[in-house]
């Protein structure tokens, strides 16, 4: 399995003969499907060279805090906002040194600085090196900050001696890169998700549309992100910006978001999130309608648009279906009913009859309903209740194995 899919890893190399396994770590990681990043400093680069690093990771390898071009490519900040974790492998006691003390005098320090994902070290130096009391002492330092410290194993050194100071191997340590992302409850799973409104159109200016603000659904496609899914979010009209690594399929009616769902499957998981037009004109005017002006009323004739939670449900192999039921009055029970008839494995019933919640906010409050069990989320942010149901699903998923 793919632990690392859709991570992005960016690996420091600092100055030690160890730094010839750093390649083998590179590949590793991609072999666990992650995007890698290099990082070297001035010394790395006595023991390897940066086009070893560069023609393994497929990307220019980042060496220098004051070097304009690379930066205008992409800056120190960026990158640090770029990884989901950096590793350090090997960490010199020089690296580790400045690192315990803060400080930011190269490329390497300052992105650990500035960077707010996880930063796990992968000590490599000689015995005496490593039992020294300077070395210890800044080795506490990155425990009592709970730096995650990879090592380092015991074993025969470069230099000839015997002891605690030799860097992990690299599948060792992509292991443990993986080990940092607790939440891969859907590694290797792909999921596809409706939200937002539809929009069926009257004529060239006019649609019948809702509310829906595209927030749930896009807080889901974060969440299963984050757990290692591969995410397409099937879109209507909204006005937010696509997830960062969430494939996004834009639609505007009904139909179009069923022809969408239909051609991205199969998939793992399907959430369907948005709110789908029930009814649409039965036709659509090629020119603006223009009014009659004599006081009469207009009659709009409406048709069923599909039901694409229901037919994707019907599609094999069936995805694990949820559905959500945005209700006003009997919530549960009108959720409950919809579960059933649209053969679903799971809804989430929201009442969207209460202010502050539902359409449009960024608060929700629901109840999760399967045909056998119920469990109500209290009204958190909409990115809580994703993380929660994301969890919920991954755990029938996994018991339905
Ligand atoms: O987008 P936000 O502003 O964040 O608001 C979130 C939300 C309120 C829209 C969301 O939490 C929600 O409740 N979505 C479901 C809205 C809805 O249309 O519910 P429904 O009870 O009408 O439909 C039941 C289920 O069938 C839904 O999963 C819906 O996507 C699906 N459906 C409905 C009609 C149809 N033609 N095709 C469908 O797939």
């Amino acid at each position: 399995m793919q632990r690392l899919a859709n991570k992005r890893i960016i690996v420091g190399i600092t100055g030690g003969i160890a730094a010839y396994k750093s390649a083998e770590l590179v590949r590793r990681l991609q072999d666990h499907g992650a995007d890698v990043r290099v990082v070297m400093t001035a010394a790395a680069q006595s023991f390897i060279t940066p086009l070893t690093l560069q023609a393994l990771s497929g990307k220019p390898v980042h060496l220098d805090l004051l070097d304009t071009e690379a930066e205008a490519a992409m800056g120190h900040i960026e990158l640090a906002r770029w990884g989901d974790a950096i590793v350090i492998a090997p960490a010199s006691a020089d690296f580790i040194a400045r690192f315990a003390h803060g400080h930011g005098n190269d490329l390497l320090t300052t992105l650990c600085l500035a960077a707010r994902c996880p930063i796990a070290v992968a000590p490599a130096m000689n015995q005496a090196m490593w039992a020294s009391p300077a070395n210890l002492e800044n080795i506490e330092t990155l425990r009592s900050r709970k730096i995650p410290l990879f090592g380092p194993a015991a074993g025969s050194q470069a230099c000839g001696d015997v002891g605690l100071g030799r860097m992990l191997e690299a599948e060792e340590i992509a292991q443990c890169t993986a080990d940092l992302f607790e939440n891969n409850i859907l590694t290797g799973k792909r999921v596809v998700i409706t939200a937002g409104p539809t929009r069926e159109a009257i004529d060239p200016v006019r649609f019948i549309s809702n509310h829906s603000s595209g927030k749930m659904g896009y807080s889901l496609a974060e969440a299963a992100r984050d757990a290692g899914a591969a995410v397409t979010l099937i879109s209507g009209p909204v006005n937010l910006d696509c997830p960062d690594r969430v494939d996004r399929v834009s639609v505007s009616s009904a139909q179009e978001m069923l022809d969408a769902a239909l051609n991205v499957l199969p998939a793992d998981i399907f959430i369907a999130t948005a709110a789908v037009a029930d009814y649409r004109p039965d036709k659509q005017a090629n020119q603006k309608m223009k009014k009659k002006g004599d006081g009469g009323p207009l009659t709009l004739t409406l048709i069923e648009n599909p039901d694409i939670v229901a037919t994707v449900a019907k599609q094999e192999p069936k995805p694990y279906v949820v559905g959500f039921a945005a209700e006003t009055q009997s919530v549960l029970e009108y959720a409950r009913g919809k579960i059933e008839r649209k053969n679903l494995d799971m809804i989430v019933a929201n009442d969207v009859s209460q202010a502050g919640i539902g359409f449009n906010s960024d608060e929700n409050a629901v109840t999760a309903i399967w045909p056998d069990q119920e469990q109500v989320l209290e009204r958190a942010s909409k990115q809580q209740i994703a993380s929660q149901l994301v969890e919920l699903i991954a755990q029938k998923l996994a018991a339905e194995g």
